[in-house]
């Protein structure tokens, strides 16, 4: 079967430095983008950078953006890359987003390393060990398998939009691996864990809930449903003097006593205080003179119904925890 690629190069030495190239490949009907990328340089033009290894999903080192989305090249079948695609037009490929780029689809990989040597990615048990090995009850190791199924691809941290509007953000592959570690009950640094990730900058309260990275994780680690975990274990555990968790606050009180989201008051109890709200003085002029401040808010309809849906959850919520505690 003949292939159209249209691979997005790149060279620091040249000029320009990046430019599209397109390559026509015959490969078996069965063939992977990956297998495609290799026919070419194999064939074709040997100057063509990329990394894999394993070339069935394991190793992690094929991620890549085929037609704009983040994934593994060795799992994308050439069907399935032009399924979308009209007559004659060629696979788009490119490197792995938010990460330098250091050869045509091979990226830098150092930043994404050292942001999950950053959540302390192994266990830290506490108390006397044990004589023999740490026993571990079954239902607790089936949730966090889930997270252990990461391959450090980083497809998600490709299409993560935190990442690039933060790049400070530990992003969802280092979250999703903080988690792994927060719920193994062999771990006792829960707390040390959790204070870190909620006060560090670009820690979990950066993440805008995109679901990106839920989308392109080719293992279902689901990093933001982690995020979302870490978030509210960490508000549990009384980490609350931080701006996340502050806005987290808010959002649900303006909501639950109104039925309406109220951004101004929002984002006035999402700081600290005087100080920190006199430094962002400037985002809310510029907000308010784009209309997205009103100083009135129209009604809406439905809106109390809302509060009564938030008044419902929380009884229930209070009648949950009491048959808990019981
Ligand atoms: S859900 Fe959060 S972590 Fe995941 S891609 Fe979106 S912003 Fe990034
Ligand atoms: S969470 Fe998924 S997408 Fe992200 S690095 Fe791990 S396996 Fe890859
Ligand atoms: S080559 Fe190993 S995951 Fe693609």
């Amino acid at each position: 079967m003949e292939v159209k690629l249209s691979v997005q190069r790149c060279h620091p030495d040249a000029r320009p430095a990046s430019w599209w190239q397109d390559y026509t490949v015959d490969v078996p009907e069965h063939a992977t983008v990956l297998d495609a990328l290799l026919a070419v340089r194999d064939d074709q033009d040997e100057t063509l950078t990329l990394r894999c290894s394993c070339r069935s999903h394991i190793c992690g080192s094929c991620t890549m953006r085929i037609n704009g989305r983040s994934t593994l090249g060795c799992k994308t079948k050439l069907d399935a890359a032009r399924a979308r695609l009209r007559e004659g037009e060629p696979i788009r490929i490119q490197p792995a987003g938010n990460m330098a780029v250091i050869k045509d689809l091979a990226v830098n990989l150092e930043g994404f390393f050292d942001k999950v040597k950053a959540v302390t990615p192994y266990l830290q048990p506490t108390g006397p060990e044990p004589e023999r090995e740490y026993i571990v009850p079954n239902e607790a190791m089936l949730t966090v398998r889930e997270a252990m199924a990461c391959i450090l691809c980083g497809a998600c941290v490709s299409a993560c939009n935190s990442l690039e509007a933060e790049p400070r953000f530990l992003g969802p592959a280092a979250l999703a691996k903080a988690w792994r570690f927060t719920e193994d009950p062999r771990d006792g640094r829960d707390a040390e864990r959790l204070e870190f990730l909620s006060s560090v900058p670009g820690g979990i309260w950066d993440c805008t809930h995109c679901f990106a990275c839920v989308e392109v994780c080719p293992k279902d680690v689901r990093p933001m449903e982690r995020i979302l975990e870490l978030r509210r274990r960490s508000m549990e555990a009384g980490f609350t003097d931080n701006n996340g968790s502050r806005h987290s606050q808010a959002f649900l009180d303006t909501i639950s006593r109104s039925g309406r989201l109220d951004e101004t008051r929002v984002a006035m109890r999402s700081v600290r205080g005087p100080s920190e709200l006199l430094e962002w003085t400037p985002v809310g002029v510029k907000s308010f003179l784009r209309g997205k401040v009103p100083l009135r808010h129209k009604p809406i309809p439905g809106a109390l119904r809302v509060k009564a849906i938030f008044a419902a959850a929380e009884a229930q919520g209070r009648r949950d925890s009491k048959r808990g505690a019981r």
